[in-house]
Protein backbone atom coordinates (compact mmCIF):
# COMPACT_ATOMS: atom_id res chain seq x y z
CA UNK A 1 0.00 0.00 0.00
CA UNK A 2 2.99 2.69 0.69
CA UNK A 3 4.44 1.98 -2.40
CA UNK A 4 1.43 2.61 -4.02
CA UNK A 5 0.92 5.57 -2.50
CA UNK A 6 4.18 7.03 -3.24
CA UNK A 7 3.32 6.01 -6.91
CA UNK A 8 1.04 8.29 -7.25
CA UNK A 9 2.58 11.71 -7.34
CA UNK A 10 4.45 9.88 -9.88
CA UNK A 11 1.54 9.21 -11.78
CA UNK A 12 -0.14 12.66 -11.14
CA UNK A 13 3.45 14.06 -13.21
CA UNK A 14 3.44 11.56 -15.94
CA UNK A 15 -0.79 12.11 -16.55
CA UNK A 16 0.45 16.29 -16.49
CA UNK A 17 2.53 15.55 -19.19
CA UNK A 18 0.54 13.13 -21.52
CA UNK A 19 -2.14 15.83 -21.11
CA UNK A 20 -0.12 18.88 -21.96
CA UNK A 21 0.51 16.55 -25.05
CA UNK A 22 -2.87 15.79 -25.71
CA UNK A 23 -3.78 19.39 -25.26
CA UNK A 24 -1.64 20.68 -28.22
CA UNK A 25 -3.27 18.05 -30.17
CA UNK A 26 -6.63 20.07 -28.87
CA UNK A 27 -8.20 16.48 -27.19
CA UNK A 28 -7.44 16.91 -23.12
CA UNK A 29 -10.03 19.86 -22.73
CA UNK A 30 -12.79 18.45 -24.49
CA UNK A 31 -15.81 16.82 -22.45
CA UNK A 32 -16.48 13.31 -21.81
CA UNK A 33 -19.73 11.20 -21.78
CA UNK A 34 -21.97 14.10 -20.78
CA UNK A 35 -20.44 14.01 -17.41
CA UNK A 36 -19.34 17.66 -17.90
CA UNK A 37 -15.76 16.98 -17.37
CA UNK A 38 -12.68 16.22 -18.96
CA UNK A 39 -10.78 13.66 -19.85
CA UNK A 40 -8.03 15.54 -17.67
CA UNK A 41 -10.57 15.86 -14.97
CA UNK A 42 -12.10 12.07 -15.10
CA UNK A 43 -7.83 11.09 -14.76
CA UNK A 44 -7.23 13.43 -12.06
CA UNK A 45 -10.70 12.30 -9.90
CA UNK A 46 -10.10 8.80 -10.58
CA UNK A 47 -6.24 9.51 -9.12
CA UNK A 48 -7.10 11.11 -6.18
CA UNK A 49 -10.12 8.14 -5.60
CA UNK A 50 -7.38 6.11 -5.28
CA UNK A 51 -5.12 7.85 -3.41
CA UNK A 52 -7.86 8.54 -0.78
CA UNK A 53 -8.85 4.72 -0.97
CA UNK A 54 -4.97 3.94 -0.75
CA UNK A 55 -4.57 6.28 2.86
CA UNK A 56 -8.11 4.70 4.20
CA UNK A 57 -6.77 1.34 3.88
CA UNK A 58 -3.27 2.25 5.15
CA UNK A 59 -4.70 4.03 8.24
CA UNK A 60 -7.09 0.59 9.01
CA UNK A 61 -4.05 -1.04 8.61
CA UNK A 62 -2.01 0.87 11.12
CA UNK A 63 -4.90 0.75 13.65
CA UNK A 64 -4.71 -3.11 12.98
CA UNK A 65 -1.24 -2.93 14.01
CA UNK A 66 -1.27 -0.43 17.04
CA UNK A 67 -3.95 -2.66 18.66
CA UNK A 68 -1.80 -5.94 17.86
CA UNK A 69 1.37 -4.65 19.86
CA UNK A 70 -0.85 -3.30 22.28
CA UNK A 71 -2.40 -7.03 22.59
CA UNK A 72 1.53 -8.41 22.88
CA UNK A 73 2.90 -5.79 25.19
CA UNK A 74 -0.64 -7.00 27.54
CA UNK A 75 0.36 -10.48 27.43
CA UNK A 76 3.97 -9.44 28.43
CA UNK A 77 5.34 -11.46 25.16
CA UNK A 78 8.96 -10.14 24.43
CA UNK A 79 9.30 -9.15 20.82
CA UNK A 80 12.72 -9.66 18.93
CA UNK A 81 12.72 -7.88 15.47
CA UNK A 82 15.13 -9.53 13.30
CA UNK A 83 16.19 -6.94 10.84
CA UNK A 84 19.03 -6.54 7.83
CA UNK A 85 19.62 -6.24 4.39
CA UNK A 86 17.25 -7.42 1.74
CA UNK A 87 18.13 -11.54 0.80
CA UNK A 88 20.06 -11.99 3.58
CA UNK A 89 18.53 -14.14 5.64
CA UNK A 90 15.65 -12.92 7.64
CA UNK A 91 12.97 -15.46 6.52
CA UNK A 92 15.38 -18.18 6.94
CA UNK A 93 16.49 -17.68 10.44
CA UNK A 94 13.25 -16.71 11.63
CA UNK A 95 11.54 -20.05 9.66
CA UNK A 96 14.90 -22.20 11.75
CA UNK A 97 14.03 -20.47 15.00
CA UNK A 98 10.78 -20.96 15.53
CA UNK A 99 9.87 -24.23 13.34
CA UNK A 100 7.70 -22.70 11.57
CA UNK A 101 7.17 -24.68 7.82
CA UNK A 102 4.18 -22.22 6.40
CA UNK A 103 7.30 -19.73 6.05
CA UNK A 104 8.71 -18.81 2.37
CA UNK A 105 12.33 -17.69 1.98
CA UNK A 106 12.93 -16.77 -1.47
CA UNK A 107 15.54 -15.52 -3.37
CA UNK A 108 14.38 -12.35 -4.78
CA UNK A 109 14.71 -8.81 -3.07
CA UNK A 110 11.73 -8.14 -0.98
CA UNK A 111 10.32 -11.70 -0.54
CA UNK A 112 8.82 -9.75 2.51
CA UNK A 113 6.49 -6.95 1.78
CA UNK A 114 4.73 -6.96 5.58
CA UNK A 115 5.55 -6.80 8.83
CA UNK A 116 5.22 -10.97 9.91
CA UNK A 117 5.13 -12.07 13.65
CA UNK A 118 6.24 -15.86 14.56
CA UNK A 119 6.30 -17.41 18.10
CA UNK A 120 9.65 -19.08 19.09
CA UNK A 121 10.55 -20.93 22.50
CA UNK A 122 13.71 -19.65 24.26
CA UNK A 123 16.16 -22.61 26.19
CA UNK A 124 14.25 -21.42 29.32
CA UNK A 125 10.66 -21.83 28.31
CA UNK A 126 10.30 -18.22 27.81
CA UNK A 127 8.42 -17.75 24.43
CA UNK A 128 9.63 -14.64 21.96
CA UNK A 129 8.03 -13.37 19.22
CA UNK A 130 10.72 -12.60 15.95
CA UNK A 131 9.39 -9.80 13.81
CA UNK A 132 10.58 -10.47 10.20
CA UNK A 133 11.05 -6.82 9.12
CA UNK A 134 11.04 -5.62 5.02
CA UNK A 135 14.35 -6.06 3.94
CA UNK A 136 17.02 -3.05 3.62
CA UNK A 137 18.51 -1.57 0.71
CA UNK A 138 20.72 1.35 -0.23
CA UNK A 139 19.87 4.07 -3.15
CA UNK A 140 16.20 3.81 -2.72
CA UNK A 141 14.00 6.48 -4.40
CA UNK A 142 13.57 9.32 -2.43
CA UNK A 143 9.47 9.16 -2.51
CA UNK A 144 9.99 5.83 -1.00
CA UNK A 145 12.00 6.27 2.05
CA UNK A 146 9.70 7.30 4.26
CA UNK A 147 7.24 4.63 3.52
CA UNK A 148 10.03 2.00 3.97
CA UNK A 149 10.63 3.77 7.47
CA UNK A 150 6.65 3.19 8.35
CA UNK A 151 7.13 -0.48 7.35
CA UNK A 152 9.86 -0.54 9.77
CA UNK A 153 7.99 1.30 13.03
CA UNK A 154 7.65 -1.67 14.50
CA UNK A 155 10.84 -2.14 15.00
CA UNK A 156 11.06 0.91 17.70
CA UNK A 157 8.50 -1.04 19.74
CA UNK A 158 10.50 -4.24 20.54
CA UNK A 159 12.65 -5.12 23.09
CA UNK A 160 15.35 -6.21 20.78
CA UNK A 161 17.24 -6.15 17.49
CA UNK A 162 18.80 -9.08 15.62
CA UNK A 163 20.66 -7.69 12.93
CA UNK A 164 21.35 -10.05 10.12
CA UNK A 165 23.80 -10.08 8.01
CA UNK A 166 24.54 -12.19 4.80
CA UNK A 167 28.33 -12.42 5.03
CA UNK A 168 29.39 -14.36 1.75
CA UNK A 169 28.11 -11.16 -0.13
CA UNK A 170 30.92 -9.25 -1.25
CA UNK A 171 28.95 -5.62 -0.54
CA UNK A 172 28.22 -7.36 3.28
CA UNK A 173 29.88 -4.43 4.49
CA UNK A 174 28.59 -1.36 2.69
CA UNK A 175 25.13 -3.35 3.03
CA UNK A 176 25.77 -3.52 7.57
CA UNK A 177 26.57 0.76 6.89
CA UNK A 178 23.43 1.39 5.24
CA UNK A 179 21.24 -0.97 7.77
CA UNK A 180 22.78 1.11 10.54
CA UNK A 181 22.29 4.70 9.14
CA UNK A 182 18.54 3.72 7.96
CA UNK A 183 18.53 2.97 11.92
CA UNK A 184 20.10 6.34 12.61
CA UNK A 185 18.03 8.15 10.65
CA UNK A 186 14.78 6.68 12.51
CA UNK A 187 16.01 7.18 16.04
CA UNK A 188 16.49 3.84 17.45
CA UNK A 189 16.37 4.13 21.33
CA UNK A 190 20.02 3.71 22.04
CA UNK A 191 19.18 1.03 24.53
CA UNK A 192 17.72 -0.80 21.30
CA UNK A 193 21.23 0.12 19.57
CA UNK A 194 23.17 -0.89 22.73
CA UNK A 195 21.62 -4.39 22.91
CA UNK A 196 21.41 -5.26 19.38
CA UNK A 197 22.85 -9.09 18.03
CA UNK A 198 24.62 -8.61 15.22
CA UNK A 199 24.58 -12.19 13.34
CA UNK A 200 26.77 -12.91 10.52
CA UNK A 201 24.66 -15.68 8.54
CA UNK A 202 25.61 -18.02 5.41
CA UNK A 203 28.74 -18.74 6.83
CA UNK A 204 28.25 -22.34 5.15
CA UNK A 205 29.29 -20.53 2.05
CA UNK A 206 32.98 -19.72 3.40
CA UNK A 207 35.33 -21.80 4.64
CA UNK A 208 35.97 -21.91 8.20
CA UNK A 209 34.24 -18.68 9.08
CA UNK A 210 35.43 -17.07 12.54
CA UNK A 211 33.68 -13.92 13.56
CA UNK A 212 36.19 -11.16 13.04
CA UNK A 213 34.47 -8.59 15.86
CA UNK A 214 33.71 -9.54 19.03
CA UNK A 215 29.97 -9.80 20.55
CA UNK A 216 28.94 -11.31 16.63
CA UNK A 217 27.72 -14.46 16.39
CA UNK A 218 28.72 -17.11 13.58
CA UNK A 219 25.17 -19.16 12.15
CA UNK A 220 23.86 -20.74 8.94
CA UNK A 221 20.09 -20.13 8.85
CA UNK A 222 19.71 -22.58 5.96
CA UNK A 223 22.44 -25.52 7.60
CA UNK A 224 20.76 -24.65 11.32
CA UNK A 225 24.41 -23.80 12.69
CA UNK A 226 24.98 -21.78 15.54
CA UNK A 227 21.28 -21.66 16.38
CA UNK A 228 21.48 -22.77 19.88
CA UNK A 229 24.52 -19.56 21.10
CA UNK A 230 21.90 -17.25 19.25
CA UNK A 231 18.84 -18.62 21.47
CA UNK A 232 21.16 -17.99 24.54
CA UNK A 233 22.05 -14.99 23.38
CA UNK A 234 18.33 -12.99 22.56
CA UNK A 235 17.28 -14.41 26.21
CA UNK A 236 20.48 -13.25 28.15
CA UNK A 237 19.46 -10.14 26.63
CA UNK A 238 15.59 -10.47 26.27
CA UNK A 239 16.12 -11.05 30.44
CA UNK A 240 18.26 -7.92 30.21
CA UNK A 241 16.17 -5.40 28.26
CA UNK A 242 12.14 -6.34 29.50
CA UNK A 243 13.90 -6.15 33.32
CA UNK A 244 12.52 -9.79 34.05
CA UNK A 245 14.16 -11.95 37.17
CA UNK A 246 14.83 -15.13 37.16
CA UNK A 247 14.06 -16.84 40.49
CA UNK A 248 13.61 -20.02 42.36
CA UNK A 249 10.50 -19.90 44.66
CA UNK A 250 9.12 -21.97 47.58
CA UNK A 251 5.62 -22.44 46.98
CA UNK A 252 3.13 -23.60 49.32
CA UNK A 253 1.19 -26.46 47.42
CA UNK A 254 -2.14 -25.97 49.40
CA UNK A 255 -2.06 -22.32 48.00
CA UNK A 256 -2.69 -21.20 44.34
CA UNK A 257 0.58 -19.84 44.25
CA UNK A 258 1.63 -22.53 41.62
CA UNK A 259 -1.07 -21.55 39.72
CA UNK A 260 -0.44 -17.71 39.95
CA UNK A 261 3.23 -18.10 38.28
CA UNK A 262 1.98 -20.45 35.62
CA UNK A 263 -0.65 -16.87 35.03
CA UNK A 264 1.21 -14.61 35.61
CA UNK A 265 4.95 -15.59 34.82
CA UNK A 266 6.87 -18.48 32.69
CA UNK A 267 7.72 -21.58 35.03
CA UNK A 268 10.88 -23.03 33.71
CA UNK A 269 10.69 -26.07 36.13
CA UNK A 270 8.93 -27.17 39.18
CA UNK A 271 10.57 -29.67 42.12
CA UNK A 272 8.06 -31.05 44.07
CA UNK A 273 8.72 -31.72 48.07
CA UNK A 274 6.13 -33.98 48.76
CA UNK A 275 6.71 -34.54 52.65
CA UNK A 276 6.74 -30.91 53.50
CA UNK A 277 3.52 -30.00 50.45
CA UNK A 278 6.21 -27.67 48.98
CA UNK A 279 7.63 -26.85 45.49
CA UNK A 280 10.55 -24.58 44.30
CA UNK A 281 9.68 -23.06 41.23
CA UNK A 282 12.04 -21.63 38.58
CA UNK A 283 10.41 -18.85 37.47
CA UNK A 284 10.95 -15.72 35.10
CA UNK A 285 9.20 -12.59 36.43
CA UNK A 286 8.87 -9.54 35.54
CA UNK A 287 9.65 -6.62 38.89
CA UNK A 288 5.93 -5.59 38.30
CA UNK A 289 4.30 -9.52 38.23
CA UNK A 290 6.90 -10.11 41.42
CA UNK A 291 5.88 -6.99 43.29
CA UNK A 292 2.29 -8.25 42.30
CA UNK A 293 2.91 -12.08 43.79
CA UNK A 294 4.87 -10.80 47.20
CA UNK A 295 1.93 -8.09 47.75
CA UNK A 296 -0.67 -11.67 47.30
CA UNK A 297 0.86 -14.38 48.85
CA UNK A 298 3.45 -12.71 51.37
CA UNK A 299 1.52 -10.37 52.63
CA UNK A 300 3.36 -6.95 53.83
P1 LIG B 1 13.84 -10.28 2.12
O1 LIG B 1 12.47 -10.75 2.47
O2 LIG B 1 14.06 -9.97 0.69
O3 LIG B 1 14.33 -9.17 2.99
O4 LIG B 1 14.84 -11.56 2.32
P2 LIG B 1 15.25 -12.34 3.65
O5 LIG B 1 16.33 -11.59 4.36
O6 LIG B 1 14.06 -12.73 4.43
O7 LIG B 1 15.97 -13.62 3.02
P3 LIG B 1 15.40 -15.12 2.85
O8 LIG B 1 15.28 -15.80 4.17
O9 LIG B 1 14.19 -15.06 1.98
O10 LIG B 1 16.63 -15.79 2.11
C1 LIG B 1 17.13 -15.33 0.87
C2 LIG B 1 17.91 -16.43 0.19
O11 LIG B 1 19.09 -16.75 0.95
C3 LIG B 1 17.12 -17.76 0.08
O12 LIG B 1 17.45 -18.36 -1.16
C4 LIG B 1 17.67 -18.59 1.23
O13 LIG B 1 17.59 -19.99 0.99
C5 LIG B 1 19.13 -18.14 1.26
N1 LIG B 1 19.73 -18.34 2.59
C6 LIG B 1 19.25 -17.92 3.79
N2 LIG B 1 20.05 -18.31 4.81
C7 LIG B 1 21.08 -18.99 4.24
C8 LIG B 1 22.26 -19.65 4.76
O14 LIG B 1 22.53 -19.71 5.97
N3 LIG B 1 23.09 -20.23 3.83
C9 LIG B 1 22.84 -20.20 2.49
N4 LIG B 1 23.71 -20.79 1.69
N5 LIG B 1 21.75 -19.60 1.98
C10 LIG B 1 20.88 -19.00 2.83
Amino acid sequence: LQISLAEIPLLRSRLKNEMANLDQQGGGSRYIGGSGETLIEVQQRLLKEREMKIRSALEKLRRKRHLLRSQRKHKEFPIASVLGYTNCGKTTLIKALTGDNGLQPRNQLFATLDVIVHAGQLPSHMTVLYVDTIGFLSQLPHQLIDSFSATLEDIKHSDLLVHVRDISHPETVNQKVNVLSVLKNMKIPDRLMSSMIEVHNKIDLIDNYQCPEPNTLAISALEERGLGELRKAVEAEIVNSTGKHILDLTVDLSTPQLSWLYKEATVQDVQVNADEGSAVVKVIISAAAYGRYKKVFTGP
